[in-house]
């Protein structure tokens, strides 16, 4: 089954017909919030929106571990996590969408694994291609039937937030080779990756970063308000196209349905 992780402004999903709601205890504490289940386009999903219903939790504060147990637990087999960014690379402007394939992560003070310690032998897992490649393709396929701009990939810079960034640090990601900057993606796709979440991100620029672009003298909440309300408006057809796919034990999808790919 698919999960979709909603970030900011996507804390309902548009065209879910919902079918119940529950709440799930996890080692790990409390999600973000109870998990919804329901039907997009005809297929079932669950949906659980990151910074809470109300849009409560900041970055740094979200439970990453309890949100992807809660997920697995519930037989989730594919996971697309909506993540808004600030726009580094030349081409991915406001408006535009990007499934990255990449990630550098400087986020800290994070609980960033399931691993704890159990007598058990350490290991340590495979992290060189962060995101499934599956999932990612689905991702773009859905994105490219609805007619919606996107790059292929990208490097997806994840901060602490929640503050946004100083020019000076954005010029020092793009150095690194960052194409985006986001606070929520790591260690959401690692721990997604440990538990063994097939996990890919749909990257929702709502504005150019620090210093860049009309961000050059600073960056408005309201540009980003706007941009956000206009992408997550588009990302029901993406979202809609996603759900069209069949995962796992699911019936294929019947011809002629609901889905526009
Ligand atoms: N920086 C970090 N996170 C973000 C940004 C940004 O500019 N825009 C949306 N999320």
């Amino acid at each position: 089954m698919l999960g979709i992780i909603g970030g900011s402004g996507l804390t309902k999903l548009p065209g879910l017909s919902i079918t119940h709601r529950q709440v799930i205890r996890t080692p790990y504490g409390e999600p973000s919030g109870p998990l919804t289940f329901g039907d997009l386009g005809g297929h079932p999903v669950v949906f659980l929106a990151r910074h809470g219903y109300g849009h409560n939790i900041p970055p740094h504060l979200v439970n990453y571990r309890a949100n992807i147990w809660a997920l697995h637990a519930q037989k989730v087999s594919h996971v697309v996590s909506v993540a808004t960014v600030g726009g580094i690379h030349p081409e991915l402007g406001p408006g535009c969408f990007c499934v990255p394939d990449q990630i550098i992560d400087y986020t800290h003070g994070r609980e960033c694994t399931f691993a704890e310690y159990n007598g058990k032998q350490v290991s340590h897992q495979d992290f060189t291609w962060p995101y499934c490649e599956d999932m990612r393709q689905r991702c773009l396929q859905a994105l490219r039937g609805a007619g919606e701009p996107c790059l292929g990939a990208g490097v997806y810079a994840a901060v602490q937030g929640p503050r946004l960034e100083t020019r000076a640090e954005i010029e020092r990601l793009a150095r690194d080779g960052a194409d985006m900057v986001g606070m929520t993606g790591m260690p959401e796709a690692y721990l997604a990756r440990e538990i063994g979440l097939c996990y890919a991100a749909i990257a929702v620029c709502v504005n150019w970063a620090a210093g860049r672009g009309d961000s050059a003298e600073g960056i408005s909440p309201e540009v980003i308000e706007a941009n956000l309300a206009h992408a997550t408006e588009r990302l029901r057809t993406v979202l809609k196209n996603l759900a069209c796919m069949s995962y796992g034990a699911e019936a294929p999808v019947a011809p002629g349905g609901v889905c526009d790919i």
